[in-house]
């Protein structure tokens, strides 16, 4: 059997010969998505953004219900190796650390089978496996011995400008660099490129025809892709071929106060309320001052959301795919009219707020999937005001910020304030800025007994009927 111990406390080191095959258990869940488990085995000299896509993807396929992890080999050889000398370690003809670099990769591979084999459904691999030797190595383990689908993704880059900013960027400040001054840490990096283009054989169309895989030129200047297989792998070759690294920053806000918000009413297509209106021209006057280059507006098509960004001089677009969750037969009612109503569904939802449906509604579950397309255009722009709703958004949120399922349906997003997002390394910053416009607050936190409701809730009702 495969030893389920981390790879540092294991005593025999194992090679491609000693992890066994078993067959892998095939779930119903994820025999609806995934036909056998995969590994995204990444490709690429240093500082070609393989982790920043690893992360980023495993962030998409998550949030999509794909369960992905990755499996970083920098993070397997700091772990064995002492302090980071210099690049002198990854010389090809530095023996001992080429035998360390093998066996960390060794580890690495049996911990994405062990992984797979107990649930997970993607591993992404993330490693330089730069050349054919290597890869024929995890596809033997992989493919041969372990019978999953394997889809190898290249990041090529032969810009210097965009290399050095990457070091900069997010080398220098890795572990391996903690007192070394930039300009040092920049040239021992450098170096260390250099050792890696020695041997570095990109993915060859004749010399590895039989592998399944996507290379990447400059950030998607070009994208060739070759005998993918399956679902899986086309849904993350349209992602990447989707993905940009220009800096942008994403806004995102609710559309202003309603009745219905007063009112403690879900749903509906009420208009704004006084306090609503004011965060509407609050907004406008915000945006303009932010001066931001080539801002693009999108709204639902509900008219609390239109109404909301009116005063905003920007090309503007509606999305019927960021109109709010439909409630179904509890549409424009209150907590407390559901709760009265519907106790029983009114409790499953606190069990499970991410899959509960609402009966002839939706669930959060299926609102992740009718925004893909949404998040998918959003991965495309650049500067861009999302106006929507308070459960569409805290969908996009979860993507963004890389929030759990569960997490999911819980996340804060209070009206009359907007939330900054930037990139930064390998994810999102996020700044909340409150706007002083009073509004009630919509969020019903998750209550301790399933079914309950808070006094708040209550109050709402009764001081607004
Ligand atoms: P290493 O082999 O040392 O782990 P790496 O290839 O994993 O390096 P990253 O750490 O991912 O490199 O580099 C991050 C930087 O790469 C980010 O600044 C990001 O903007 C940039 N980046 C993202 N995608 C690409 C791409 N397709 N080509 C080049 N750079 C990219
Ligand atoms: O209350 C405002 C609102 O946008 C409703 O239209 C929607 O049903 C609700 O929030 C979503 O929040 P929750 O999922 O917490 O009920």
């Amino acid at each position: 059997d495969l030893d389920m111990s981390p790879a540092s406390q294991r005593h025999t080191p194992p090679t491609s010969d000693t992890i066994q095959t078993k067959p892998f258990p095939i779930r119903g869940e994820r025999a609806n998505y995934v036909n056998s488990p995969h590994v995204i085995a990444m490709v690429g000299l240093p500082a070609r953004g393989k982790t920043y896509i690893s992360k980023k993807l495993s962030r998409y396929l998550n949030w999509i219900g794909i369960n992905t992890k990755v499996f970083n080999l920098g993070e397997y050889r700091r772990h064995v190796t002492t302090a980071y000398k210099s690049h002198e370690f990854f010389r090809p003809d530095n023996k001992e650390a080429m035998a360390i670099r093998t066996q960390c990769c060794l580890d690495a591979l049996q911990d994405v089978c062990n992984w797979l084999r107990t649930g997970g459904e993607v591993a992404v691999f993330d490693a330089t496996n730069s050349t054919t030797e290597r890869r024929n190595m995890i596809h033997d383990i992989v493919v041969k011995k372990m019978g999953f689908k394997l889809f190898f993704v290249e990041s090529v880059c032969d810009d210097p400008q965009i290399v050095e900013q990457n070091i900069r960027e997010v080398k220098v400040s890795s572990p391996d660099y903690l007192n070394m001054n930039n300009e040092t840490a920049l040239n021992d990096f450098l170096q260390r490129i250099d050792h890696y283009k020695e041997r570095y054989q990109p993915l060859d169309e004749k010399n590895e025809s039989n592998l399944s895989f996507m290379k990447i030129y400059n950030t998607g200047e070009k994208v060739l892709v070759h005998k993918h297989e399956g679902h899986i792998q086309s849904r993350i070759v349209y992602y990447l071929m989707n993905i940009h690294i220009v800096p942008r920053t994403i806004y995102l806000c609710r559309h202003g106060e309603t009745y219905h918000n007063l009112e403690g009413r879900i749903g509906g297509d009420s208009d704004l309320s006084s306090r609503g209106e004011e965060f509407a021209d609050a907004l406008a006057d915000y945006i303009q001052e932010q001066k931001i280059e080539g801002l693009r507006v999108w709204t639902s098509w509900l008219k609390r959301t239109i109404n909301t960004v009116k005063g905003i001089p920007a090309p503007q677009e509606r999305w019927k795919a960021l109109n709010e969750i439909d409630a179904g037969i509890c549409e424009e009612m209150t907590y407390e009219e559901i709760q009265s109503s519907f106790p029983d569904d009114f409790a499953s939802r606190d069990k499970a707020k991410f899959t509960y449906r609402y009966p002839r509604g939706e669930s959060y579950e299926d609102l992740v999937a009718r925004l893909e397309p949404v998040i998918m255009e959003l991965e495309r722009q650049g500067n861009v005001l999302v106006v929507s709703h308070q459960a569409v958004l805290r969908c996009l949120l979860a993507y963004l910020l890389d929030k759990s399922a569960d997490e999911l349906p819980y996340l804060q997003v209070p009206l009359h304030s907007v939330m900054k997002l930037t990139p930064v390394a390998y994810g999102c910053k996020v700044e909340t800025i409150p706007f002083s416009i009073d509004a009630v607050d919509t969020h019903r936190p998750k209550p301790k007994i399933p079914g309950t409701l808070d006094e708040k809730f209550k109050k709402l009702n009764s001081k607004n009927p």
